[in-house]
């Protein structure tokens, strides 16, 4: 790992943050408290703005502005079309301030800049006009039934949504949920995530400034267990989308069983990475670095279980380690950063425990293993050698910058192995054998394969997980599916 020179002593006034306020019915206003929390950058651990507190009173009101929006509004009646391209326009207005929404967003994440300007912003953007595109699409099906009869199907929008998001890719997150939710018709209530609730007001401003309508979008940051709670058992929410942590998720579906919401759910994995003999060694080393490292680990289909063929094993460890000696760490608004701060103390004290637990239980750490800068939640990339199954390490998830490489010898014990965990969310394969590819493409159990590539998310393609990783699926027309609900019409025909 190389550090930067010297971390900043402060980035005030460095970067005007546009919204701190609730975004309820078009206006921006306090919460109804009064109460307001930090919003915290995790590289100078200053408070960088103060964010109105939202809680189960303020989500009253947002679910009534998005329930009149949706049946008094000009939203519920507008064509299709024109929803379409008011979403267009909001696009437009994303991408027309990508750089002060990348900087905004490393200065509420911590994430460098190259990734920020690379992949958070420009695909925020892409999929809300990829899922424009499908406003004017949503068709029905006339279908035969028998007798003297007329059948036909509409798809109608789910109604209500309240959106709970992560601050892993904040705006990005709120794209993935706010995309469809607005091509399907509905209307929604956005609660960011408690540490990262800046970009998303900022695009709500922006909605509004494209015309999309007042009540349309809403959005209460807050924390989980007050705002996020009170939009999941409020009986006006006809559906929720969650993403985070999957003991999260289970506590959000159990508090739905009374009000029946319809729930999709994209939660965590501990995805694995099969490396075979015959796979490009290089590119297989660079695939496997950037799958655990990108977004300093923090991002729900890290490869954080890499399985290296014996034969390969030593060499590719060395490779490895040695990519992630090199790595640079430090300031993520310097250009050259690689490798930013972890989201917050929380995260680090959790992170940290885990690489101990590494050691204890006998991993061998070849890179990495401590904390760095004397300042802000920065974890050097980790990379632990001689991991065995049964470890913390290889079961649990960890959102952090800690690979864990594994050792197999066939096929078929590294489907089973690769299997083995309660999680199913993404995966990768690197061989040159494309029927060896295809035999574990089908043996995993999984939401996504990569083959000879790693974290391609793309808007039009399905995204979600197998068992513990979630319910139901993002992006890709898939995703239309949870927004929408099939009305079937019958006449009789005399
Ligand atoms: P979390 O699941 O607690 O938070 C995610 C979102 O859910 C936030 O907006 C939060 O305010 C909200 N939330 C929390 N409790 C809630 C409740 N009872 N009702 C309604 N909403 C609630 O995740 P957290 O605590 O930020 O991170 C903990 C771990 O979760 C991470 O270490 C990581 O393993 C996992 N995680 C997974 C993510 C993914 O993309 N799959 C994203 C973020 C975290
Ligand atoms: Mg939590």
């Amino acid at each position: 790992m190389t550090e930067t020179a010297k971390l900043p002593e402060s980035y005030a006034n460095l970067i005007n943050v546009p919204r701190t306020s609730l975004l309820i019915d078009g206006r921006f206003q306090s919460s109804q408290s009064g109460k307001t929390f930090d919003s915290i950058n995790p590289v100078t651990e200053e408070v960088i703005a103060q964010v109105a507190e939202g809680d189960a009173a303020d989500i009253d009101l947002a679910v009534i502005a998005a329930t009149n929006a949706l049946q008094e509004g000009p939203w519920g009646k507008m064509d299709a079309r024109e929803r379409g391209r008011l979403m267009m326009k909001w696009a437009d207005l994303i991408d027309q301030n990508q750089e002060a929404f990348a900087r905004l967003e490393v200065l509420d994440n911590g994430k460098p800049i190259v990734e920020a300007l690379g992949y958070d912003i420009p695909s925020a953007a892409a999929t809300v006009r990829y899922f424009a595109g499908w406003a004017d699409k949503l068709e029905g099906k006339t279908i035969p039934t028998s007798g003297p009869y007329f059948t036909h199907t509409r798809r109608e929008p789910v109604g209500v949504c309240g959106l709970i998001i992560p601050w892993n890719f904040p705006l990005a997150m709120a794209a993935w949920k706010l995309g469809p939710a607005l091509a399907a018709g509905c209307t929604t209530i956005l609660k960011p995530a408690e540490q990262t609730p800046l970009t998303a007001l900022w695009a709500g401003e922006l909605a509004l400034e494209a015309g999309i309508p007042p009540g349309v979008i809403n959005i209460v940051p807050g924390y989980g267990e007050t705002a996020g709670a009170a939009l999941v058992k409020h009986p006006g929410v006809d559906k929720i989308a969650f993403t985070g942590e999957h003991t999260t998720g289970q506590i959000i579906k159990a508090a739905t069983t009374d009000t029946m919401k319809r729930m999709t759910f994209e939660l965590g994995g501990k995805s694995p990475n099969i490396v075979f003999d015959d796979a490009n060694l290089d590119e297989a080393v660079d695939g496997a670095f950037g799958a655990i490292f990108l977004n300093q680990g923090q991002n729900c289909c890290a490869g954080s279980r890499a399985f290296v063929h014996e034969s390969i094993y030593t060499e590719f460890v060395e490779k490895l380690a040695d990519k992630a000696s090199r790595r640079v760490i430090g300031d993520p608004f310097n250009p050259g950063t690689e490798h930013g701060p972890q989201i917050d103390r929380a995260q680090f004290d959790k992170i940290m425990q885990y690489i101990e637990l590494g050691r204890q239980q006998g991993a061998q750490c070849v890179s990495g293993g401590q904390r760095v800068f004397d300042r802000g939640y920065f974890i050097a990339p980790t990379v632990f050698s001689e991991v065995k199954d049964d470890m913390a390490i290889a079961t649990d998830e960890i959102f952090g910058p800690v690979l864990s490489i594994l050792k197999f010898s066939s096929t078929d014990e590294v489907i089973s192995r690769a299997n083995d965990t309660q999680f199913g969310l993404s995966s990768a394969v690197w061989t040159q054998d494309i029927d060896k590819a295809y035999t574990v493409t089908e043996g995993l159990k999984a939401g996504t394969v990569w083959i000879n590539c790693y974290n391609i998310v793309d808007p039009a393609a399905p995204f979600g997980g197998f068992k513990m990783s979630g319910l139901g699926r993002e992006l890709g027309e898939q995703a239309l599916d949870a927004y929408t609900e099939t009305k079937t019409v019958t006449q009789l025909r005399k």
